[in-house]
Parts: structure tokens; sequence; C-alpha cells
């Protein structure tokens, strides 16, 4: 019996290295591949995604989601993915077409035709499942699993001193998903860091598996590794979107985790697109209920860490 997933993704390096593991895992199916503007232009996410499905040999449907965030300009970031979100490799133009149809409306057709049985991977900025929410807040109970790539978990963030990029792209639409009701998990930026960064020698036992998926995951990284040395100052190959697909595919890699109250700054000058998050459970305990506080019960199980090594070992299983 398959697990039923959707994909929401700004399809750059990482996000393909993910959506490759969600075809590669044995017993997942991927019912649609929804792309959102965030690293990309949706056009160019779209084009990436679909070479990357067709890598796998699958037909997976592409859907074309929201060109913007709800109130602020795109930032993409063609400077940390490179010039075409793929490390320049420049790969050709896939057969498989993108869908017909918007992504929001597949994104609500899919849940709905699904009650209860899908799972929601997202790995960029929240626009998508914001609008579909806007539309159709009943789809909130009716997704078993969302878990999102994104935030920063009381932690420095990567775009600002305070926030996580995907967050910071569309605070609003992060705001409206973490207050929906739906049953989240929120793996920051944090958790694919440090030791669950691919150190070069790891790189090049990914390699050595010599296979289409192993050289691809590698070469399409191969700028964002840069990146994540010299800009982030990490030790190797940050993964943030495949490690928050790893616990989406297996939740006992997650070694650290609570259910916490999370909302979203959206106003903040220094400090929009950050992820509040009450881990001391001081909004409940103390009674205290500020009007900014409209979340009341804990809302989101954040995942704070993960096993390095197991999540490697995944990495390469799918790969292989
Ligand atoms: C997020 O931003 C992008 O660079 C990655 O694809 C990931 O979704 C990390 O902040
Ligand atoms: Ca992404």
């Amino acid at each position: 019996m398959k697990r039923k997933m959707i994909i929401d993704s700004d399809t750059a390096s990482d996000d393909a290295v993910a959506i490759l593991m969600a075809h590669r895992y044995l017993n997942i199916e991927v019912l649609a591949v929804t792309i959102v503007s965030g690293n990309m232009t949706v056009q160019d996410g779209s084009r990436n995604a679909r070479y990357t499905i067709e890598l796998c040999g699958a037909q997976t449907p592409v859907y074309v989601g929201c060109e913007r965030p709800l109130l602020h300009e795109p930032a993409h970031a063609y400077w940390y993915h490179g010039p075409d979100g793929m490390g320049g490799m420049n790969y050709p133009e896939a057969k498989l077409q993108a869908a017909q149809g918007h992504a929001v409306d597949a994104l609500i057709e899919n849940i709905r035709a699904n009650e209860n049985d899908v799972m929601l991977v997202t790995l960029g900025p929240l626009t998508n499942i914001a609008a579909a929410l806007i539309r159709a807040p009943e789809i909130a109970p009716l997704v078993s699993r969302c878990v999102i790539m994104g935030g920063a978990a009381n932690v420095v963030g990567n775009v600002t001193p305070a926030a996580e990029y995907n967050i910071w792209c569309d605070p609003e639409a992060a705001r409206i998903v973490f207050r929906s009701g739906m049953n989240l998990e929120m793996v920051g930026w944090e958790v694919g860091r440090g030791d669950a960064a691919l150190t070069e020698q790891e790189i090049r036992d990914v390699y050595a598996l010599d296979t289409p998926y192993a050289k691809f995951a590698m070469d399409c990284n191969v700028h964002a590794l840069q990146m994540a040395k010299n800009w982030q100052g990490d030790p190797g190959l940050t993964l943030h979107d495949p490690t928050a697909m790893a616990i989406a595919l297996d939740p006992t890699l997650s070694t650290r985790r609570g259910k916490y109250r999370v909302d979203v700054e959206t106003r903040g000058e220094l400090t929009r697109g950050m992820t509040v998050v009450d881990e001391r459970h001081i909004v409940g305990t103390q009674k205290i209920f500020t009007d900014a506080w409209a979340v009341r019960e804990p809302n989101v199980l954040v995942h704070h860490e993960l096993d390095a090594a197991r999540w490697k070992e995944l990495l390469r299983q799918c790969l292989g």
C-alpha cells in the first residue's frame, strides 16, 4: 500500500534532490508536484521539476502555481543555486510538459479526492498552500501530515538574522498556513546544518554510487555547495529540502522534536518572516494571550534535529 504525497516546490537544486528522493522511495506515490515562486520563477521551477521527474522515469503531473508572494515582490535565489537553479548544468528541456490547470486548483482537488490519505510536503514559500486555504479552508483537516521545510526554530535565520528564506519570502502566506489547523510539522533550516551537511568525502561517496541519480544530485548542487561553505559558513553541502523530505518519508529520523505554538512575524522591521516558537510554553502557562497570539493551542510539531548518519544512509539508498 503506497502512501500518497503532494510536493509543493520552488524547484532549484536541493528541491530537485527531495523530489527525486520521493520518487525513488519505495512506498510513496507522488500525486502531483505544484510549483510556487521562490528560488526560481515558476517557469524555471517547473522546468527543473519536470527534468527531475523524467530522470526518475516518472510522469508525475507538474502544475504551475502562484507567480509571486501574496503581498511582497518576488525575491529569487539564482545567486545561491546558479543561473538555471541547477548549478549551471543547463539540463535539456524535459519531454514531460507542464500539466494543464493551476497548482492551487490541483492542490484543492487532490486533497479533496484523497481525504485523510495524503501527505503534503512543502519545499518553498507557502503562497500556493495559503491560496488553496483561502479558497477552500475545509481542506485543512483533510491533509494527513503537512511537512514544511521552512523557518528557524528560535535560532538564527539564513536570509536575515531572524528569518529563513521560505518563510521570509511570503510571511503572510506562512501565517495563514500556520493558523489553518492543518496537521503541521516544521523542519527549519537549522536541521540541515552541522553534522547533517555532506562533507567532501561524503559527496565523493555519493558519486561513487555511480548512478545517474547520484551524479545528478551532486552535480546540480555544485553552486549551492560553494554558497553553503562560503556564505553560510557550513562544513559542507546543506540539503534543506531533502532533510525535510527525509523526515516526511521516515519520521523516526527525527531525534528531537516538540509540539508548540508557532506563529509568523509579518510586520517586524528587523524580524519579518521570523517563526516564533513558544518552545517553553510560556504563552499558555502564563495565561498570556495577546491579540498577536491568535494561536491558542500548540499547532506545529517542530523537528529540531535529525539522526545525521541515518539521513545520509537514506539519501544514499534513494540515489543508489
Ligand atoms: C530553503 O531555501 C532554498 O534555498 C532551499 O530550496 C530551501 O527550500 C532553505 O532556506
Ligand atoms: Ca526550496
